[in-house]
């Protein structure tokens, strides 16, 4: 008997940051004020929809990526690391005189825990930036929530010209104004970050409550070493307890992976509690390696796609 076809490729454009990721990894985290000595070190592309793309891109989609860049040594790296790892980049805006997003990360091998300090000197992209991105071909459009006022008029001109075009969202950080993202787009992946700020106590009864602000047909809320949670508008809510890798090794860009599979179990038609599984087993092989690369075949040779 002959296995069943791959899905078709779909094109894919994500639309947020990529940064430069410098990444010590130490034996156990620092305490303030000491030192001490990196065991090794790995500098790359990073960044939320940069991430994901990469891994959409391994699940074999078309990916392109819409964002701003520097002109500094820096920005040579993520084009680099962006058309490496096959990412289309040619919708990305340019800045003459501004500085690479940085990210300077500390991996502890002895928790898997990444700690980020992220500087930044560049300015977000804007809507009339955006407004140059070809959406003709498209089956996927994903935004990080940044930036609220200008990605919400994003949205907007993605209404306007492709109405029929899914788009997904990712609120992580509760930014003044970003519950403007809540109106527009198909699906909303929400953070723990984000709810707890909001005075979440309990994952359930805080996605119930965002049905009167939102006008997405489908919520997540993936919520860390627990699980995730998901909810369509029609249906009750759904749980998916987290994978847990043999050994915790990195946890850096764990959600970004987690977004992707959310991505890609939807354009391949998975029920709601599938795709949730299936995105917590794919984030959480994840967390198992260093870096993201490679981690789509190695999950699919461990069974876990
Ligand atoms: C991980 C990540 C890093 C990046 C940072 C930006 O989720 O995307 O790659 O440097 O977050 O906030």
């Amino acid at each position: 008997m002959s296995s069943p076809a791959p899905p078709a490729p779909r094109r894919v454009l994500g639309v947020g940051i990529a940064t430069l990721d410098i990444v010590n990894e130490v034996a156990a985290y620092p305490e303030e004020d000491e030192e001490v000595r990196a065991l090794a070190q790995h500098r790359g592309l990073g960044g939320n929809v940069a991430n994901s793309l990469d891994v959409l891109r391994q699940l074999g989609h078309r990916c392109a990526w819409c964002g701003t860049l520097a002109d500094d040594p820096d920005s040579r790296e993520v084009v680099a690391g962006l058309r490496d790892r096959g990412i289309d980049t040619a919708c990305a805006c340019r800045h003459p005189g501004a500085r690479t997003p940085t990210s300077y990360v500390t991996l502890s091998r002895q928790t898997g825990s990444r700690t980020i300090v992220h500087h930044r000197d560049l300015r977000e992209l804007e809507a009339a930036d955006f407004r140059r991105a070809r959406l003709e071909g498209l089956d996927w459009v994903h935004f990080e929530g940044r930036n609220p006022a200008e990605t919400a008029a994003m949205l907007r001109d993605c209404a306007a010209r492709r109405p029929d075009l899914p788009v997904s969202v990712e609120i992580e950080k509760p930014r003044p104004g970003v519950h403007a993202l809540l109106a527009g787009p198909r699906v909303v992946i929400l953070s723990r970050v984000f709810a707890l700020a909001a005075g979440c106590q309990d994952p359930r009864a805080f996605l119930a409550d965002q049905w009167g602000r939102t006008s997405a047909e489908l919520l997540f809320l993936p919520w860390g070493a627990e699980g995730a949670y998901a909810q369509s508008r029609d249906g009750g809510p759904v749980f998916a307890p987290a994978h847990a890798p043999e050994a915790l090794r990195d946890t850096l860009g764990a959600g970004d992976v987690f977004n992707a599979a959310v991505i890609d179990g939807l354009l391949a038609g998975l029920t709601l509690s599938a795709l949730l599984a299936r995105a917590n087993r794919l984030a959480g092989h994840k967390c198992g390696q260093l870096g993201l690369q490679g981690v789509a075949a190695s999950a699919r040779a461990a069974g876990l796609l």
